[in-house]
């Protein structure tokens, strides 16, 4: 156990979401994860139950909101509100992909802002803290008026494409929305960047264009999460007609809905590098996927919040990513 200057010990809780993350996290902090039961009655009503005290304690829940996002969430609050009616001294919500990111403002009439919802509920079950990994966009930190702590993988990312030494190589934002992004990735790696932006044409037809130098270089694709893959595949094809050499693709959530692992093999993608902060199940794990743990990176995040260290000073070198 780790000893905490005003919560009490650490005590680490994992969702039924993020299991094997869960325990690689438990791993890096010397610690073992504590018992719960986590039970479906027959008409599908969550329970949670601790299997020890936590009075006075600094709990932390580890539960990613990925598909069944809804089942997760709701499992996530119902721990929270274990934790506190169980007096934890504090309740740290550690949510490593934060389902419903996207929507995240009312751009149509007559639609909601799940993402404020979701921020709301989370604070109102009695989380003191969050953690979470690479937003879908930075200003969702508003939805919530509780501490928290939004941190990037993208220099694990970038750490592990390093060591490819590739020396013609251009980033390219596969969505002008994450343009800054991708800039701050390309020149943590020392490389230029290029955009693709996608316009409509007419009601049917959308166009890509390539904006930037990329014929004959290697292109690496970067993007906070990949979804049905749509996105990745259309600028692949975008890229090898404007003359790239090999495509990678790079990306932090790879939340591969439906058929999206079948859409990548499909692709002329030479690898993609993506991490574990939502599971991938064996049958999407496609033959040339590097999958990068993000659990070093939480686990310090966990012990530096617990200890009223600095987080910030872990990404200190890294600019531009929030
Ligand atoms: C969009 O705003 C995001 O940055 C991703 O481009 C998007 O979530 C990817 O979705 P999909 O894989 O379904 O194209």
């Amino acid at each position: 156990m780790v000893d905490g200057e005003c919560y009490g010990q650490i005590v680490l809780y994992g969702g039924t979401g993020s299991p094997d993350l869960a325990s690689e996290i438990a791993d890096h902090l010397e610690l073992t994860l504590c018992p719960r039961e986590v039970i479906t009655f027959p008409n599908t009503n969550l329970f949670v139950r601790l299997g020890s005290s936590v009075r006075g304690q600094d709990a932390f829940i580890i539960q990613t909101t990925s598909a069944p996002t809804n089942d997760n969430l709701m499992e996530l609050l119902i721990f929270i509100e274990t934790l506190k009616r169980a007096s934890a001294g504090r309740v740290t919500a550690v949510i490593p992909y934060l389902g419903y990111a996207r929507s995240d403002k009312k751009d149509q009439p007559r639609i909601p802002i799940t993402a404020r919802l979701v921020a709301d509920m989370i604070q109102s079950a009695g989380a003191d803290r969050y953690i979470t990994l690479d937003l879908h966009a930075g200003q969702i930190q508003g939805f919530f008026s509780i501490a928290g702590d939004v941190i990037t993988a993208f220099p694990l990312l970038a750490d592990y494409l390093r060591k490819k030494d590739l020396q013609h190589a251009v980033v390219v934002a596969a969505d002008l929305g994450f343009a800054k992004k991708a800039r701050a990735f390309a020149t943590e790696l020392d490389l230029p960047v290029a955009f693709v932006e996608k316009r409509r044409v007419d009601t049917h037809t959308e166009a890509l264009t390539v904006i930037g130098d990329v014929n004959g270089m290697d292109a690496i694709i970067v993007d906070d999460e990949v979804d049905t893959g749509g996105t990745v595949c259309d600028t692949t094809s975008a890229l090898v007609e404007a003359g790239v050499r090999d495509i990678y693709a790079c990306f932090v959530h790879p939340i591969l809905s439906s058929d999206a692992a079948a859409r990548l093999r499909s692709q002329p993608i030479r690898e993609i590098v993506t991490t574990n902060s939502v599971p991938i199940p064996p049958e999407k794990r496609l033959p040339n996927m590097t999958v990068i743990s993000v659990s070093s990176l939480l686990s310090g995040v966990i012990q530096r919040v617990h200890a009223g260290r600095s987080v910030g000073e872990m990404f200190a070198p890294y600019h531009g990513y929030s």
